[in-house]
């Protein structure tokens, strides 16, 4: 059922607001959306959970096709991560054998220390929903070339079975080791582990890997390069720059990376410390983290490579309670989605691990809290958690034209960002943040109103607008957001309730609140 608020304002400006110009027409920079801009990275000690062991986790798989439907692709799935480089491979193996961290309150969900996969770990891979594209990490972190070698061969041989290729699977790359930037620190290398090592390990293990799985320059599956937790931005240290001036492209294996993978958290919840939720979701605090890896964007397109967050999320050690787990991280979610598109970000993979803190996704049911780990007093089913909505309005503006280009708009306010997006050249949606965390402690709630100026000739200027609001109570909340009145806070992942939609003039302009996303398309 579709409900429809008209308010017949008369078609003249009635309130003073704040202007926000926008070009009628898609201006030459605005970079082309990928239709797969949001994607997920999942840790793989527990890959079987989230997809399904031997048959599909119907509520993940739920949760995909909506974004899917909303894009006209499905999120691109990265597996690996912490636990990629703790996994060993044994023919014999039926069921993935792990063995698990010590749970701690603030780690209540740990990766695996060890994880030992056979062929249905990387099979299960059948799960996922038609023609999804998958990256895949090999171990490097333990240096043992035999174990990346034999996974590397059960991932051709899953990908190439009748079960993934029908359903238009496919396996887009793979990645070699997670994180080796930090080797020195966690005790996988010395602590004089270096750049020249690096380069020289992950040459000899492509190259393993590109002559037992047929990876080359011209294959469909590349590799994904880099992936390190941190840059230092600069041709020293560890950073894509340093890594491709000391020639990890100029091998054979290494004419084979087309992507640049880079890993980012806007802070850490390692050691306990949570952070405030406004700084997360401030509008300048998403820039500076985003900005910080224009150096690196820039040399890696200069190399023709693409270039990927291929794991990301709010704060590192699965996020802060409090802080990633709320309805205030949806904004967050929102707005560092579509910056990272300005700067030269195609895709950005969040990672998910089963019961993080920071999860869009919780896919199986859970038992202890995902805040502090002590037992919760009935089983939690799956759920959503509040980042899905930031994921679904970003899906809506994208839509499914596959020729979306999008331009962060020009708004003098250092609480409200937007967004404009245009079909091939045509202007045909905007979304708009107020990042003004509005919480349950907060006084009172206030509106801005916003008034369309539209610039630019050659196009018709649009007359009527339809207005769809993330309704979130506080800021703090961890449930009960619904978007243009529908909730996919659901048992089975798919939307549910009825849709609103308000209808007004162009002239009529909007109201934004603290804490609010409005989504505006133009007719
Ligand atoms: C990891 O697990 C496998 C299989 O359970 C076992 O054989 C191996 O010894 C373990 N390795 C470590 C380092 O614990
Ligand atoms: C390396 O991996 C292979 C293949 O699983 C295993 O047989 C071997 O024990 C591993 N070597 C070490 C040193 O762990
Ligand atoms: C990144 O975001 C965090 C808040 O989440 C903030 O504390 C930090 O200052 C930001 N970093 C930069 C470089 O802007
Ligand atoms: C909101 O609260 C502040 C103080 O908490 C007060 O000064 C202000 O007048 C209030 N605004 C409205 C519109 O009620
Ligand atoms: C965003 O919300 C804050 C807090 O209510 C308010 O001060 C600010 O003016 C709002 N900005 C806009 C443009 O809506």
């Amino acid at each position: 059922m579709i409900l429809l608020h008209i308010l017949w304002f008369a078609c003249a400006t009635l309130v003073f607001g704040l202007n926000i110009p926008i070009p009628l027409s898609s201006p030459p920079s605005a970079p082309l959306i990928s239709q797969s801009l949001i994607s997920f990275s999942i840790e793989q000690d527990r890959w079987t959970d989230w997809v399904g062991a031997t048959t599909r986790n119907q509520f993940f798989f739920n949760v995909l096709v909506n974004l899917n439907q909303l894009t006209g692709a499905p999120p691109r799935i990265r597996i690996g991560a912490d636990s990629e480089d703790h996994t060993n491979f044994n023919q014999a193996v039926q069921t993935t054998q792990t063995v698990f961290r010590a749970i701690t309150a603030t780690v209540p969900y740990p990766e695996a220390l060890n994880i030992t996969v056979g062929d249905a770990f990387y099979n299960a891979a059948q799960f996922l929903p038609p023609n999804t594209r998958v990256t895949w990490g090999l171990n490097l972190g333990q240096n043992n070339l035999t174990a990346a070698f034999l996974e590397a061969k059960s991932i051709i041989k899953a990908f190439s079975s009748p079960a993934i290729r029908n359903s238009g699977i496919v396996l887009d790359a793979i990645e070699i080791g997670n994180e080796a930037d930090l080797y020195l620190s966690n005790g996988a290398r010395p602590r004089t582990y270096s750049i020249p090592q690096y380069v020289k390990e992950w040459t000899a293990f492509a190259t393993s890997t590109s002559s037992a799985i047929g990876i080359s320059s011209s294959s469909s599956t590349k590799f994904w390069g880099i992936a390190f937790a941190g840059s230092s931005h600069s041709t020293s240290g560890f950073s894509p720059q340093s890594v491709i001036n000391q020639g990890l492209l100029s091998s054979t294996a290494g004419s084979a990376i087309a992507t640049v993978s880079q890993h980012h958290y806007s802070g850490s919840f390692c050691s306990g410390s949570k952070g405030l939720l406004q700084d997360l979701m401030t509008k300048s605090t998403i820039r500076g983290n985003l900005s910080a890896f224009s150096p690196d964007i820039t040399a890696v397109r200069a190399k023709g490579l693409d270039y990927v967050f291929g794991e990301t999320n709010s704060y590192a050690c699965h996020g802060a309670p409090g802080v990633s787990n709320t309805a205030g991280a949806a904004l967050w979610t929102l707005d560092y989605l579509l910056f990272a598109t300005q700067i030269g970000i195609s895709r950005v993979f969040f990672h998910e691990g089963i019961g993080y803190k920071y999860n869009l996704i919780q896919p199986v049911t859970l038992t202890r809290s995902t805040l502090d780990g002590s037992p919760l007093p009935s089983p939690l089913p799956p759920h959503v958690q509040p980042q899905y909505y930031g994921a679904v309005i970003a899906a809506e503006a994208i839509g499914t034209s596959g020729s979306t280009h999008a331009i962060e708009l020009v708004i003098n306010n250092a609480q409200v960002a937007g967004y404009a997006f245009y079909e091939g050249t045509r202007l045909v949606r905007a979304v708009f943040i107020n990042s003004s965390a509005f919480l349950k402690s907060s006084a009172n709630r206030t509106h801005v109103h916003l008034d369309f100026e539209f610039t630019g000739t050659g196009a018709v200027a649009p007359t009527v607008i339809s207005v769809k609001r993330l309704a979130i109570g506080h800021a703090d909340d961890t449930s009960g957001l619904t978007w243009g009145g529908e909730s996919y806070e659901t048992s089975d992942g798919r939307v549910s309730g009825s849709l609103a939609v308000e209808i007004d003039c162009v002239s009529a302009g909007v109201d934004i609140a603290a804490t609010e996303v409005v989504s505006v398309s133009f007719s």
